[in-house]
């Protein structure tokens, strides 16, 4: 049936209605995280998976593990995040953060993704997000994000790291050399990604250079933990 409607219905039309129906279920699901975000962090819940699919970024979304550690640690650690590479993680960490009474400052080199992010953060009224989007700065021996060091806390609680994407230079290494004066005693840094190799060896310099462990978890898709 879907198939013959394919065939029957323009592409535009079709596109549409997709892009609808995915609204409308991504607006339903986040109205029942933003009622209880607990609730929808649990194992038995659908939310989360209704919301990445609602989404509608797979490939490029957290997946739930990755995201369950993220929101818990936003609604455990007493102070501001920062996080590298913005999306759905941003709107569910805001949502977290503003019942809280914390801030989320996210980094974002893709100004039409910037775009879209800020979009759901408005139509959803969260104000607890600083959503700062502009290029990669190239600092030499790598590419990072440009933040607004002087706007930002002196201290980060936490760092959700799923960005820039590996083809840039050096990929996520720049945190630690950019942001190092905010990371500090108690900081957690939650790197996604950890199955690739890209991120183990940055995770290693991180870790040799702040003289911390690495700690690998997750078992569908790995993610590194760091704590200062
Ligand atoms: C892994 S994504 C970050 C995803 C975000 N943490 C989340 O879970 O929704 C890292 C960066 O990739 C870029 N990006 C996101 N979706 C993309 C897509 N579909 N195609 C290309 N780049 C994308 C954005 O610049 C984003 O900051």
């Amino acid at each position: 049936m879907k198939q013959l409607m394919k065939r029957l219905v323009p592409r535009p039309l079709w596109n549409f209605v997709r892009s609808t129906r995915n609204e409308v279920r991504f607006q339903s699901a986040l109205k029942e995280f933003t009622d209880n975000p607990q609730k929808s962090l649990s194992p038995q819940s659908d939310v989360l998976p209704r919301l990445i699919a609602g989404w509608g970024n797979e490939g490029w979304s957290a997946l739930s593990e990755y995201l369950v550690a993220s929101l818990r640690a936003v609604n455990e650690l007493d102070g501001d995040t920062l996080e590298c590479g913005s999306g759905l993680t941003t709107v569910l960490m805001g949502i977290i953060a503003q019942k809280n009474g914390t801030r989320i400052w996210t980094l974002e080199h893709h100004a039409q993704w910037g775009d879209r992010v800020g979009r759901a953060l408005k139509r959803n009224n969260i104000t607890s997000v600083t959503l700062c989007a502009s290029p990669l700065k190239d600092y030499g021996a790598y590419a990072w994000y440009n933040p607004p060091l002087n706007a930002m806390p002196d201290w980060f609680a936490l760092v959700v790291c799923d960005g820039p994407p590996t083809d840039t230079k050096d990929g996520r290494f720049g945190l630690l050399p950019v942001m190092r004066a905010k990371l500090k005693a108690g900081t957690v840094i939650l790197l996604d990604d950890a199955i690739r190799e890209e991120e183990q060896e940055i995770a290693a310099r991180w870790a040799k250079e702040l003289g911390v462990e690495v700690q690998m978890l997750g078992s569908e898709k790995p993610y590194i933990r760091l704590r200062l």
